[in-house]
């Protein structure tokens, strides 16, 4: 097995492509990307063997932009036969796998993929029964031990391999289900909770996402970030000139401010949380996404970089890259992660989390 499959949003296959393709040479691995457009993943073919699982443990799954799960596969299975399509996966995974803690068969993330879905969970019932008796997997579920995947693209046509549990997403399909709550203002709601659930772990969440914590959301209205922060407790300064769902004001724990969000400065210094999604050119945001961090007007913050028509990747790339440099040139030392959600269209969500100001004796602790 020496390719490493990444799922992706379709249409993002390009850019999927360029980030694995860089990152990989980052590390002396070096490939070929196959690039089918539309189709909702990309397979990075390593040169060299045992690359592929050098990737998949030495490549930070959390560092990757547009994927959504990372995993390693040998050839196509192709052509498997209705009534027996078990041993072949079978027969692949032997020696490659052993004592998994999971099995997830699953498709790209495709209209014409999903059609496939329900025979996926047919599938899973009997396929799991025979890894389990080749001990492929082990009889319990582990989430310590390896993830078997099978990835059908067509009917009988699919990719089999594993991910680390320590280093992939943990959620079918590299999708976090959410249920969108019947009370909220908008459905850009989602993509506040999803990225709650990618960037912070969830034993930090009590911590993290606490109960009584300040927070400034840019571009708010009509509120639906607003709402994920008021759920978890917190009072928050919504900035925007439009309107703010009257649920939300009447909660109490909502100021609104008709600003400019630009403009918008802190009326207090223990602002925990800054969001922003405000519809903007991306090198503007990162700018004032950098003033607030640098200004130390928050402490970690998430908002969105809407994409460009052409060269996502690099536009991306450029953007954290000044960012860091200006975090840099402070001597702020901070986390970034980015990620395409799946709630998220032309667009990447970005997560930076300040960690303590590098001059002596100024540790920056809450
Ligand atoms: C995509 S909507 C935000 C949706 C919101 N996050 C929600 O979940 O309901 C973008 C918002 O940004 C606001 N906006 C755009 N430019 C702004 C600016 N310079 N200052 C303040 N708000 C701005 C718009 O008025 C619009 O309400």
């Amino acid at each position: 097995m020496n390719k490493v499959l990444l799922y992706c949003r379709s249409g993002f296959e390009k850019e999927c492509a360029a980030e694995i393709t860089a990152k990989a040479a980052e590390r002396n691995v070096f490939g070929f990307a196959r690039v089918k457009e539309q189709s909702g993943y990309v397979l990075f073919e390593c040169y060299q063997q045992g690359e592929a699982e050098k990737l998949l443990r030495e490549l930070p799954f959390q560092s990757l932009i547009f994927a959504r799960q990372m995993v390693v596969v040998g050839e196509l299975l192709r052509d498997l036969p209705s009534e027996d399509r078990i041993t072949p996966v079978t027969g692949m995974l032997t020696g490659a796998v052993e004592k998994g803690g999971d099995l997830r068969v699953e498709v790209p993330d495709t209209n014409e993929a999903k059609e496939l879905l329900k025979f996926c969970r047919k599938f899973t019932v009997p396929l799991r029964a025979s890894l389990r008796a080749n001990k492929i997997l082990l009889n319990y579920e582990s989430a310590k031990r390896p993830v078997v995947h099978v990835f059908f693209i067509a009917p009988g046509t699919c990719y089999v391999g594993y991910s680390l549990p320590e280093n992939n997403s943990p959620f079918f399909m590299g999708i976090p289900r959410l249920k969108f709550p019947s009370d909220a203002p908008s459905r850009s709601t989602l993509k506040l909770e999803e990225a709650f659930h990618i960037f912070i772990p969830a034993d930090e969440w009590d911590e993290r996402l606490a109960s009584g914590m300040y927070a400034v959301d840019l571009g708010a209205c009509p509120g639906g970030w607003t709402y994920q922060l008021v759920k978890r407790s917190m009072m928050v300064h919504s900035v925007d000139n439009g309107p703010m769902a009257q649920s939300l004001m009447d909660t109490g724990q909502v100021t609104h401010h008709k600003e400019d969000g630009f403009r918008y400065r802190p009326t207090r210094s223990n602002i925990y949380w800054l969001v922003c999604d405000m519809v903007e050119k991306p090198v503007r945001v990162a700018n004032l996404m950098a003033d607030w961090l640098v200004n130390g007007w928050c402490r970690e913050a998430i908002f969105n970089l809407k994409l460009p028509m052409k060269k996502r990747y690099e536009e991306v790339s450029q953007n954290l890259q000044l960012i860091q440099e200006r975090l840099q040139e402070k001597g702020i030392n901070a986390q970034i992660h980015a990620r395409q959600l799946y709630h998220d269209r032309e667009e990447v969500t970005v997560h930076i989390r300040r960690i303590w100001s590098a001059t002596p004796g100024r540790r920056d602790e809450r």
